[in-house]
């Protein structure tokens, strides 16, 4: 029998993995060097919290990616903030919210999981705590950043963009060995947002869920809709109730289209992973990709979408 939930049966469940671990998920053709790099951790005896933490450092690090960590593009004042949430197999979970000068907030939402007996530190305290834990201030805007952030400054207009250059939120799902699960995710946010704007990615359940006894979501896009929602802990509830990763990520989809006329000017997209290593992946609008690391093979996979 599977575990359960305070009893309650796991309907859909068995114990019999029909994929072998380690599974690795992530949204986006960038997650395939993150992905790579969470392996080489699991392939080192880590755990699946040390793969998810070690893989999105590579988009966190990467200046050419202007929508995670160093060189994200900056708020409507010019500001980097960075949001980032992580959640392991016990349940337990750490977040920063408004970061500003740390280059890897994954690693400050760690140790705030770690090491305080808080989930979630904003602004300028998130910021003090990473400093007392020894993390490096620096500055985050890079030149081709601020270029983009001035000439974005000429008009001001607020508009969210599809796919933009394929560049959005990391989130990240690792099934290990012991087939623990962990989930991270980590992003600048919506471009050229208000000060002080929170998005879905540093929100357990909206951004990231993991439960060890059904499986975990993540997602990317639009963070509003997704927190009106509370999207990433309704997918692992849809499992928990018997949908499969694919069907969880679609109805969770389907949520946020009736609850959004203009669903058609956004994007969306989900990935979860179940207890028995399956995989689902599903977008508001064709172009969303993820990486996926299964049976031992890295790809990069095109995902379904509601609109075609
Ligand atoms: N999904 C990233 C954000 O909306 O901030």
């Amino acid at each position: 029998m599977a575990p359960t939930l305070a009893g309650l049966p796991l309907a859909g469940l068995d114990d019999k993995p029909t994929v072998q671990p380690p599974v690795i998920v992530s949204t986006w053709d960038f997650g395939k060097d993150a992905n790579e790099a969470a392996l080489r951790v699991l392939e080192t005896q880590g755990s699946a919290l040390d793969a998810v933490e070690s893989g999105v450092h590579v988009p966190e690090n990467d200046p050419a990616n202007q929508s995670v960590g160093y060189g994200g593009l900056p708020d409507r004042d010019g500001i980097v903030t960075l949001d980032a949430c992580i959640m392991d197999h016990r349940g337990r979970a750490g977040s920063v919210s408004g970061l500003e000068h740390i280059r890897h907030p994954i690693s400050v939402a760690r140790r705030v999981m770690e090491k305080t007996p808080h989930v979630m530190l904003v602004g300028d305290g998130a910021l003090q705590f990473a400093l007392s834990e020894g993390f490096q201030k620096e500055n985050l805007l890079t030149d081709k950043s601020k270029e983009a952030w001035e000439k974005w400054r000429v008009t001001s207009k607020y508009q969210p963009q599809i796919n933009i250059e394929n560049h959005d939120t990391i989130g990240m799902i690792v099934w290990d060995h012991k087939r623990q699960f962990a989930g991270a995710c980590t992003t600048s946010g919506l471009a050229y947002k208000m000060h002080g704007r929170v998005g879905d990615s540093p929100i357990i359940g909206a951004g990231l869920y993991v439960d060890q006894a059904v499986g975990a979501a993540t997602g990317t896009g639009l963070g509003e809709v997704v927190l009106r929602q509370c999207s990433a802990f309704l997918i692992v509830e849809l499992m928990h109730n018997g949908k499969s990763p694919q069907k969880a990520c679609e109805e969770a989809i389907r949520r946020i289209v009736l609850a959004n006329a203009n669903y058609r000017d956004f994007q969306v997209g989900f990935i979860a992973v179940n207890s028995k290593g399956q995989v689902g992946a599903y977008s508001i609008q064709p172009g969303f990709t993820y990486a996926l690391y299964q049976n031992g093979k890295h790809q990069i996979l095109p995902s379904k979408s509601y609109l075609v």
